[in-house]
């Protein structure tokens, strides 16, 4: 089974497959106990007093037994931010939620990991080596990033460090090399600089690991994720980079000459928030500059602090380092995850190229699916729904959806089958094909009522439909005794529609935790992306997948950019530059709609817009944050300065604050979720274009609230100069439900246009 090419895509479906709830009430189960910033300093003796202090804490609620503290430690964090994990029945996990110093006590969760063409339908068009025609991006080689993921297959050729320079001296990651003299032992070169693994708390939560050959115990991925998600930001020129033939053509990730450091802290059922910590305390250390996460919590998401990405990322961004992550596969309104500010959360759009695969319907009629099968099917076969051939007491309706088991062999033998996929199905769209692949069929046409226009593998020929196109099908087969069908292998169609679209997968606003802040921040592509592959899984080099853990990196890529080209940028710059200058207009010049149905979307679908690689690189102005400012937002959202405190490791208490709000972050959005009457928010603007320029707003309010920006005009006199201004809000005929709109800043010139989105619920 493993080695079907439907098993490759499991992964990444893993959104859509529902893992069963791992609650243990009287036994015990692994913790965080997340203690904050902590004591500072990289000192031997300092952290030996951190080590002391924490077997302090765990031998205390072992009943004063070192030997049982010891047996039930899995990690201890002790650079960039403070605590450790172990495994604890609830009492104990209680009473050191309650000792000084610690923040927060949370059960490990697990958590799951949510081209290239992409480039040239955004417009990026470059050379092989990334190369921005009258930018000089060449300092992309002193860019680091660190993708937190299923590790990497270093000898993929997207990796190759072909006439690369040695790593940055700055650069203080390993390359564990993991198991010698196994297939699974890792070797950096001077493209992937760094490669260390997370084991602890996936083999403490799951039992060790089991026979299962792929899973390599060093950097190496076994999975395909990681290394597909490394080279869409990161990744070389691949001259013929294809699937089966799909999308063929020369592939790049965003920043090709950009250094990756691989943090393997996923395994093939998911990653496991204690782990994931580990990997983003060690790349702090290590020296990366922006940090990459395809991986989320399922929704609705926890508070900040008991959630390992929102903490790893807030001391991430402390120290400088960007973090952008998935907004999550879940589709659903509220359903965004990584929700924290200080994170850049990515939503998954289109692009112009779609895999097609038609079906040949005996009556000469031809009907376009999609697909990624490319078996040559060299006659019309019998063609039934997989309701007719129905097994032992399952109902046909059961049998419609081709469940496990749910087929007769005899009756299904040599046929196409027409089996049926809904939001609700229990099995994923590959796992199904396998049924009908041990149901001996010979082909399959799946009527998928998702309408996402994912391009699926399937384990047999196959190609997935509509419900229209699905129902024009059967009512063929109703209309002839000898219904037959011939399923023709899938074919790359570029410019087929008005793109970019958002995805139907992707997860929308508003954020759930707190619905000041606009979430996801950006929209990019992350439907049907070819990049690098593991050969572990059925020997492909390249594949094709979808979700926004491909839209992610996208961001990730042209964040490496943007600071290649500004090194000294925080975070929250970077972030800025991507949101302002993102559009919200298609390849039409309409607004983007979103699939399944079509409608205009919202912020809620794309945030700012769709990246727009070439202009994030010259925004001319953008929305800082300091690390001070979120302490701010904490103050308001988290109303405690003991934990405030312990958090950033400093004295900033939330008391003499005046604008407590979490809308008062300089976000580059704005959102107000409890309008009443009226209310205003300031904003700063940063100038990092022309010395002397001048900015006009242009408001597009939302439908019945009066808007005004004060002052209307900006002048700028100097290069980094900061003006700020107020926007107000009035309601004047309230609107049902949320309603958006947005202020455009006008500058002279060609690029000097930025774009901030308004959300106002009343
Ligand atoms: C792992 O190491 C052994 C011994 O050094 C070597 O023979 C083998 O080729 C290596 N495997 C891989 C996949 O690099
Ligand atoms: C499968 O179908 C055949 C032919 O209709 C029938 O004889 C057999 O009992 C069925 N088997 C099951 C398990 O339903
Ligand atoms: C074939 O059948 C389909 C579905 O019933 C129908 O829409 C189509 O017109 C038919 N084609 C021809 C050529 O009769
Ligand atoms: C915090 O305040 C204490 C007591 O006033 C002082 O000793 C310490 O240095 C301060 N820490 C920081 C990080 O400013
Ligand atoms: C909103 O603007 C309209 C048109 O300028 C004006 O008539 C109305 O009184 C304003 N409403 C409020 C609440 O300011």
């Amino acid at each position: 089974m493993a080695s079907s090419p439907g098993r490759a895509v499991f992964f990444l479906l893993l959104s859509l497959v529902l893992l069963g709830d791992l609650c243990c009430c009287s036994c015990s189960q692994v913790y965080v106990v997340y203690m904050g910033k902590g004591l500072q300093g990289d000192s031997d003796r300092q952290h030996d007093d951190v080590i002391r202090l924490h077997n302090q804490m765990l031998t205390a609620v072992h009943d004063g037994s070192l030997e049982k503290a010891q047996a039930s430690h899995v990690y201890t964090y002790s650079s960039s931010f403070q605590g450790f994990a172990a495994k604890l029945n609830k009492e104990q996990a209680t009473k050191l939620a309650e000792m000084p110093g610690v923040v927060s006590v949370f059960p490990n969760t697990k958590r799951r990991l949510h081209t290239t063409r992409s480039w040239d339908f955004m417009g990026l068009s470059t050379n092989a080596e990334g190369e921005v025609p009258g930018l000089s991006t060449k300092n992309q080689e002193n860019v680091i990033v660190g993708f937190i993921d299923t590790g990497i297959w270093p000898e993929s050729p997207s990796f190759s460090d072909h006439g690369m320079p040695p790593a940055p001296k700055r650069w203080r990651g390993q390359c564990q090399r993991g198991e010698a003299n196994s297939p699974s032992n890792f070797t950096c070169n001077r493209k992937i600089i760094g490669g260390r693994y997370y084991l602890n708390g996936y083999q403490t939560e799951e039992g060790g690991l089991s026979k299962n050959a792929f899973k390599f115990v060093s950097p190496r991925d076994s999975s395909g994720h990681g290394s597909h998600t490394a080279s869409i930001a990161a990744g070389r020129f691949v001259r013929n980079m294809n699937y089966g033939g799909l999308g063929t053509g020369g592939g790049r990730g965003g920043a090709p000459l950009a250094r990756i450091a691989a943090y393997k802290a996923c395994w093939d059922s998911g990653c496991y928030d204690v782990d994931i910590l580990a990997a983003f305390n060690d790349a702090i250390r290590d020296g990366v500059d922006i940090i990459s996460v395809s991986l989320g919590p399922d929704y609705p998401q926890g508070d900040y602090f008991s959630d390992a990405i929102s903490i790893g990322s807030f001391h991430a961004t402390s120290n400088g380092i960007l973090v952008v992550s998935s907004a999550g596969n879940a589709g659903r309104q509220g359903s965004a995850t990584n929700l924290a500010p200080w994170m850049l959360t990515v939503a998954a759009g289109t692009t112009d190229r779609s895999f097609v695969s038609y079906i040949r319907l005996a009556n000469g009629t031809f009907l376009m699916g999609e697909s990624l099968s490319t078996y040559h099917m060299k006659t019309s076969i019998r063609t039934i729904p997989a309701s007719e051939a129905n097994a032992g007491y399952f109902t046909p309706y059961q049998s419609s959806f081709c469940l496990d088991s749910s087929l007769n062999r005899t009756k299904a033998r040599g046929k196409i089958l027409i089996c049926r996929h809904t939001k609700g199905s229990p099995e994923s769209r590959v796992s199904t094909s396998m049924v009908v692949k041990e149901a001996g069929a010979a082909g399959m046409i799946l009527i998928d009522e998702m309408g996402d226009h994912v391009a699926n593998h399937f384990a047999v020929p196959g190609t997935s439909v509509g419900r229209e196109i699905g129902n024009k099908i059967l009512s063929y087969i109703k209309s002839t005794r000898h219904a037959s069908s011939m399923i023709l292998p899938a074919k790359t169609i570029l410019g087929l529609r008005g793109g970019p679209r958002i995805a139907a997968f992707s997860s929308r606003g508003p954020s759930s935790l707190t619905p000041e802040i606009l979430k996801p921040d950006v929209a990019a592509p992350g439907l049907n992306i070819l990049a690098a592959w593991s050969p572990a899984k059925n020997n492909m080099h390249f594949n094709i997948l979808s979700g926004t853990s491909m839209a992610c990196p996208h961001v990730t890529g042209i964040a490496a950019l943007v600071k290649s080209i500004y090194p000294s940028w925080s975070p929250s710059a970077i972030k800025s530059a991507i949101m302002t200058t993102a559009t919200v207009l298609n390849k039409r010049r309409r607004t983007i709609t979103t699939d399944p149905d079509g409608k205009a979307a919202t912020p809620f679908d794309f945030g700012s817009g769709f990246m727009d690689p070439i202009k994030a690189l010259n925004p001319g102005i953008i929305f800082d944050a300091q690390p001070e400012d979120y302490r701010s937002f904490l103050c308001a959202t988290i109303h405690d300065d003991h934990s405030l405190h312990l958090i950033t490791g400093d004295n900033s208490t939330c008391t003499h604050r005046t604008s407590s709000c979490a809308s008062a972050l300089n976000y580059p959005s704005i959102t107000i979720p409890y309008l009443k009457k009226s209310y205003s928010v300031t904003r700063t603007m940063t100038n990092v274009g022309n010395p002397r320029c001048t900015y006009r707003a242009v408001v597009s309010a939302p439908r019945g609230i009066n808007v005004t920006v004060t002052p209307e005009i900006l002048n700028f006199e100097s290069y980094g100069a900061k003006k700020t201004f107020t926007v107000s809000f009035h309601v004047d005929v309230p609107p049902r439900g949320y309603a958006f709109g947005s202020i455009s800043w006008h500058g002279h010139g060609r690029n000097a246009r930025l774009t901030m989105p308004l959300v106002v619920k009343v």
